[in-house]
């Protein structure tokens, strides 16, 4: 049997819109092995990627410090997540340690989170 007959490749649309289909999950338990990771998921883009983790890592109660020099990826990522987000110019590192040190605004949910459970998450651009 053809490749094609098999799996019905041809014009289609993603795994979002068409579904899951187990050529994927081969491919994620082979590159979870290969990594030597707990769990593997293949993002069509670099885009998408950035969009999905940090949409499912990020939330409404958290704060980010973001490069002004991050990829638009990256800052849409942040917007979807809901943080409060504070940019700091290319590679300051003094501007963002300013940031650090404020007193904690409250997150976009007004909520104000002592410190210690806080999460805050610094994204650095790399140099180009
Ligand atoms: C940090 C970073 N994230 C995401 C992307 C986007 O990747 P893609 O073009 O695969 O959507 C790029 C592309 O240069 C990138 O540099």
């Amino acid at each position: 049997m053809r490749g094609d007959e098999a799996y019905r490749a041809g014009a289609g649309a993603s795994r979002l819109v068409v579904g899951n289909h187990p050529l994927y999950e081969r491919a994620e338990a082979a590159l979870k092995q290969w990594k030597k990771a707990e769990a593997a998921l293949i993002f069509n883009s670099g885009y998408t990627a950035n969009i999905g983790v940090l949409t499912a890592l990020i939330g409404r109660d958290d704060l980010v410090f973001s490069d002004e020099w991050n990829h638009a990826s990256l800052i849409d990522g942040i917007r979807l997540s809901k943080a409060a987000c504070f940019r700091y110019r290319h590679n300051d590192i003094d501007q963002l340690e300013s940031l650090l040190k404020q007193s904690p605004p409250a997150t976009p949910s007004g909520r104000r989170p002592s410190l210690r459970e806080r999460r805050a998450f610094a994204f650095p651009s790399p140099p180009r």
